[in-house]
């Protein structure tokens, strides 16, 4: 077995999971947004602000590249846009086993209406700009996965018992 990646949509509940995974399968778990942001010394919204999304994007691929030098078994969890990037599903698969956390426009609306953090959705339209994202990038986050887990309505807990059934029956067929 090698790492369990976690992909999907900005707020489609990757960090929240990866950590309760974490915590269920005694691994680290590691989010490259905030490895990005510890090495580039800024947070995501300001480094889009005075570095614009080419840097952000190369910094993703280096993250990526360094997390395939990693030794030991992790849980990753994955910025929303770094599928897109064909070099970056090429170091996403090899990293492990890749699970899309896939949700609908309408339930990442209604839970980051009131969030500031993520840059992209700074429009005058975040619903139209959330669905015209989910558009473009599903078929991309659906060519990347293993596995893929809909999380539309679910607790948390619900959808980390899902990923649990998936890492068991994994570890079941390795023996
Ligand atoms: C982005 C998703 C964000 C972050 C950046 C860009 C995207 O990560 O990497 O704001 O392009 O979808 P989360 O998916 O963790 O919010």
């Amino acid at each position: 077995m090698k790492h369990i990646v976690l992909v999907g949509f900005m707020g489609s509940g990757k960090s929240t999971v990866a950590f309760r995974l974490s915590y269920k399968l005694k691994r680290c778990y590691m989010d490259t947004d905030k490895l990005i942001e510890s090495s580039v010394g800024m947070k995501i919204a300001k480094m889009f602000e005075e570095k614009g999304e080419a840097y952000f994007r190369e910094k993703e691929t280096e993250c990526l590249k360094n997390l395939s030098k990693e030794k030991g078994l992790r849980i990753i969890s994955l910025g929303g846009g770094t599928p897109i990037k064909v070099e970056n599903r090429k170091l996403i698969k090899n990293l492990g086993t890749v699970i899309y956390l896939k949700a609908s426009p309408e339930a990442i609306y209604k839970r980051l209406k009131h969030d500031k953090s993520r840059p992209l959705l700074r429009t005058e339209n975040p619903l139209q700009t959330i669905k015209d994202m989910i558009a473009a990038r599903n078929s991309v986050y659906e060519e990347v996965a293993d596995y893929i887990v809909n999380v539309d309505y679910k607790e948390s807990k619900e959808v980390v018992d899902k990923v649990m059934a998936i890492v068991q029956k994994l570890e079941k067929e390795k023996k």
